[in-house]
C-alpha cells in the first residue's frame, strides 16, 4: 500500500506534466477573471480524467478510485478551481449513476459525461438543508409516467456549465430523510434554471449558483436509485466525493509547501537565506509530515474503496484531516514568505483562499467528526 503500481503511477505522470504545462499558466489569471476553463475540461475530458471510473462498456477506462486521487492532486497541484470541476464530474455525478443507476441510464449517460461533451453537477444542498441534509424540502409529487418537481438548490459547484444534474427531493418532507428520491435531471429541461452565481473567496474559476426548480418535469425512467432511498443514493456517494476533497486538498498543501520551501532557500535576511532558521526549518518539518500523514489517509480510503468497502469513517478521516492540512499549509507558506505573501502577485496568497473551502464543503469539518465518532461509537 505505500508504493503505487507501476500503471498509478503512469497516470500520475501524466496528470502531472499536463497539469505544471498546460493548468499551472494560466491558474493566476483565471482566478483574477474568475473565467471557467471550458477548454482545459474538454482536454481533462479527451485524456480520459473527467470520467476515471467509467468502465469500458459505458465509453470510459475504467480506472481506480487510487488512480482517480492520484491523478486529482496533481490537477489541483497547478488549480484547484480546475480540480474541483473534476473532482465533481467524477465523484458527485458519475460516481451515483454508475452504482446505482440502471443499464439504461449508464449507456445514456455516462459516456457523454465521461468525454467532458457533457458536464455533471451534484444538487443536494437548499438554503434550509446544508448540514442537515435530511432536512430536504425541495417537493416531488407523482404525476402519470413524470415526477414534478419544486425547490430551490444552493452552492452548487459547475451549476451554471452542468448539462447533467443529480438532484434529490422530498415526497414528503415530514418524513425527512426517509420519503427522498433521487434523479437525473437533464439541465434543458422546462422549469429548470440557474439562479444567483455565488461570489466566493477563493477557486474562483468554479462556478457555485442556486438551481432553480419549478414544475420541473422528469420522467419515471430518470428516478435514480429505489424510490424513497435517495438519501442512501446522496450519502453513498458523498463517502466518495470527500476522498476527492481530501486529494483536492492535498493539491494545495503540497503547491504551498513547494513554494514555501523554495522560497525560504532564495529570501536572505540577516545576511543568510531564512531556511538557515529554526523557525522555518519547523514549519517546513511540520507542513512535510502533515501532507505525508494526509495522503496516507487519502491513499487508504480510495483502497478501501477499490476493495469495495464502504469506508465511511475513512474518507471522513481522510477529508477532515487533509483539508486541515491544506489549510496549514497555506497559512504556514504565507508566513514564509512574510508580506510578499499576501500580495497577489504572489502564488500562497490564491492558495491561501482557495484552501479555505476545503474545510466547508462535501461537509465541514464538524460533519465528518460527527460522522468519524457516530462510526466509533456504533462499532
Ligand atoms: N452511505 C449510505 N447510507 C448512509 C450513509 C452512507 N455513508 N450515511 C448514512 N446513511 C443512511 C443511514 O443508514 C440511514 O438510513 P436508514 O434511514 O435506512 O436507517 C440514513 O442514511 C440516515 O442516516 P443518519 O441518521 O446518520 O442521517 P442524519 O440525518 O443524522 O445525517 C449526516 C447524517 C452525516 C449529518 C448527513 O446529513 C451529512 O452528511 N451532512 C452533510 C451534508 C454534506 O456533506 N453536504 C455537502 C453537499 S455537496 C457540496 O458540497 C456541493 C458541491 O457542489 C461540492
Amino acid at each position: 500500500m505505500f508504493e503505487l503500481s507501476e500503471d498509478t503511477k503512469q497516470i500520475q505522470s501524466l496528470a502531472r506534466d499536463f497539469a505544471r504545462s498546460e493548468i499551472l499558466p494560466g491558474a493566476a489569471e483565471r482566478d483574477r477573471t474568475k473565467k471557467y476553463p471550458a477548454e482545459l475540461v474538454s482536454q481533462l475530458g479527451e485524456m480520459g480524467f473527467m470520467g476515471m471510473f467509467v468502465p469500458e462498456e459505458y465509453g470510459g477506462f475504467g480506472l481506480s478510485v487510487l488512480d482517480y486521487v492520484v491523478a486529482l492532486e496533481e490537477i489541483c497541484y497547478a488549480d484547484a478551481a480546475v480540480g474541483v470541476v473534476m473532482s465533481v464530474n467524477n465523484s458527485l455525478a458519475i460516481y451515483p449513476i454508475l452504482k446505482f443507476g440502471t443499464h439504461e441510464q449508464k449507456l445514456e449517460y455516462l459516456p457523454s459525461m465521461a468525454s467532458a461533451e457533457k458536464l455533471g453537477c451534484y444538487a443536494l444542498t437548499e438554503p434550509n438543508a446544508g448540514s442537515d441534509a435530511g432536512s430536504q424540502r425541495t417537493k416531488v409529487v407523482k404525476d402519470g409516467d413524470d415526477y414534478v418537481l419544486n425547490g430551490t438548490k444552493m452552492w452548487i459547484t459547475n451549476g451554471p456549465q452542468a448539462d447533467v444534474c443529480v438532484t434529490y427531493a422530498n415526497l414528503d418532507v415530514e418524513k425527512r430523510h426517509k420519503t427522498v428520491c433521487a434523479f437525473i435531471v437533464e439541465t434543458d429541461s422546462p422549469g429548470y434554471s440557474v439562479g444567483k452565481v455565488e461570489p466566493k473567496l477563493g477557486i474562483s474559476a468554479s462556478h457555485t449558483s442556486e438551481l432553480i426548480f419549478e414544475d420541473l418535469r422528469v420522467p419515471a425512467k430518470n428516478l435514480l436509485g429505489e424510490e424513497t432511498r435517495g438519501f442512501q443514493v446522496a450519502m453513498g456517494t458523498l463517502d466518495g466525493g470527500r476522498i476527492g476533497i481530501a486529494a483536492q486538498s492535498l493539491g494545495i498543501a503540497q503547491r504551498a509547501f513547494d513554494l514555501a520551501l523554495a522560497y525560504s532557500q532564495e529570501r536572505k535576511q540577516f545576511g543568510k537565506p531564512i531556511v538557515a532558521n529554526q523557525a522555518i526549518q519547523w514549519m517546513l518539518a511540520d507542513m512535510a509530515t502533515k501532507i505525508d500523514a494526509a495522503r496516507l489517509l487519502t491513499w487508504r480510503a480510495a483502497h478501501m474503496k477499490d476493495q469495495g468497502d464502504r469506508g465511511s469513517r475513512e474518507c471522513s478521516m481522510a477529508k477532515l484531516f487533509a483539508s486541515e492540512c491544506a489549510n496549514f499549509c497555506a497559512d504556514k507558506a504565507l508566513q514564509i514568505h512574510g508580506g510578499y505573501g499576501y500580495s497577489k502577485e504572489y502564488e500562497v496568497e490564491r492558495l491561501y483562499r482557495d484552501a479555505r473551502i476545503t474545510t466547508l464543503y462535501e461537509g465541514t469539518s464538524e460533519i465528518q467528526r460527527l460522522v468519524i465518532a457516530k462510526s466509533l461509537l456504533t462499532r
